[in-house]
């Protein structure tokens, strides 16, 4: 009986000692054919062993049916238990600004273009009125990254905006013309609480017959009071860009101290989010369009100065310093 382990093994046991054709009884049946002297001391003897191994049986049936119920007890899943939370993974909120932004400007007819990141000099700079030695090159400072051939290098560059996308597609589209292109650019420049190296900008392009500045403020304007809502002051005024004319910039009034000036808008009250104006009819003509019959706008704007503005972030270099506790907030 020590041997045994399992139920399965109790029964064989059972079967072996107490079963229908088991020695003890066959003797215990066998008891009638005996004289009655050795009938009373067998049948005594018999009875008293199978007393015992039913016993013995009755015991250890207890005992397994204890371990099975604990073992089923350990094993058993508690299906109202609350589940392992999954660590989520959410889009960056530079990514989560631009589908905004495009969202915005989709709406209002226009369609997505890109460019690559790694550009020709001729389309960052010379296709938008900035020949080499354009004093306006140095407020886009550059990180340059030659094409080595073997006839010889070519200059190509980070793109410092994403205007060049503007030639990209006035190259091969004819108008009317309404595309927005998103992307990163990069910038060799010193950082601080609104500027990065390599930051995300939207540029926007419309090409077309009667296209005017109206037509520009109106659309800029619209794009600001959607994103911002009404209540938010929005700067309109003169800045210079050598492929527009005439170039405007607008800014929002700062977040954190309400206009009065603080380190974030460099006390001035303002925070700058995009560079526009009317493509310079020589930066079109050079595209193959006829400045005598289309006109047409473009801006750029700075993607993380959105949610800068939006959510009260203080500092650009948030966005790409991987601090997961900026990073799950949005
Ligand atoms: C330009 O990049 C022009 N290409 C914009 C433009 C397009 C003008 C089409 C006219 C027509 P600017 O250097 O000002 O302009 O940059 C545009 C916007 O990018 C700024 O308003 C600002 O929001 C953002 N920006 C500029 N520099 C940085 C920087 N270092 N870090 C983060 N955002 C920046």
């Amino acid at each position: 009986m020590q041997k045994v382990t399992g139920l399965a093994e109790l029964e064989a046991w059972r079967v072996r000692y107490l079963g229908r054709k088991s020695k003890l009884i066959n003797i215990l049946r066998s008891l009638s054919t005996l004289p009655v002297d050795e009938r009373r001391d067998v049948g005594a003897r018999a009875n008293q062993v199978k007393n015992q191994l039913e016993q013995s049986l009755a015991q250890k049936k207890e005992e397994l049916d204890r371990s099975v119920n604990l073992s089923l007890q350990k094993e058993s899943i508690d299906i109202s238990l609350p589940g392992q939370p999954y660590h989520l993974g959410r889009l960056h909120p530079t990514t989560r600004a631009t589908r905004e932004i495009c969202d915005i400007f989709i709406s209002m007819g226009f369609q997505i273009a890109e460019g690559p990141e790694v550009e020709w000099e001729y389309y960052n700079f010379e296709a938008l009125n900035m020949p080499a030695e354009h004093p306006a090159r140095d407020g886009f400072a550059t990180l340059w990254v030659d094409y080595v051939t073997e006839s010889g290098t070519r200059p190509m560059l980070m793109r410092t905006h994403t205007s060049p996308v503007q030639i990209r597609v006035m190259e091969h589209a004819k108008p009317p013309i309404r595309v927005i292109a998103p992307g990163r650019v990069y910038r060799y420049e010193a950082t601080d609480a609104t500027h990065e190296w390599m930051f995300s900008q939207v540029e926007g392009l419309a090409v077309d017959k009667n296209i005017t500045l109206a037509d520009l403020k109106g659309t800029l304007f619209e794009f600001a009071r959607r994103l911002f809502g009404k209540d938010r002051k929005c700067r309109f005024r003169c800045d210079y860009f050598p492929f527009v004319e005439p170039g405007v910039e607008i800014a929002i009034d700062c977040f954190m101290c309400g206009g009065k000036g603080c380190r974030l808008c460099g006390n001035s009250g303002w925070i700058e989010i995009l560079g526009a104006g009317m493509v310079h009819p020589e930066v079109l003509r050079g595209c193959g369009i006829d400045p005598e019959v289309y006109s047409g706008f473009a801006f750029g704007m700075g993607v993380e100065r959105i949610p800068i503005l939006k959510y009260g972030i203080d500092d650009i270099r948030l966005f790409y310093g991987n601090d997961l506790r900026f990073l799950r907030q949005f």
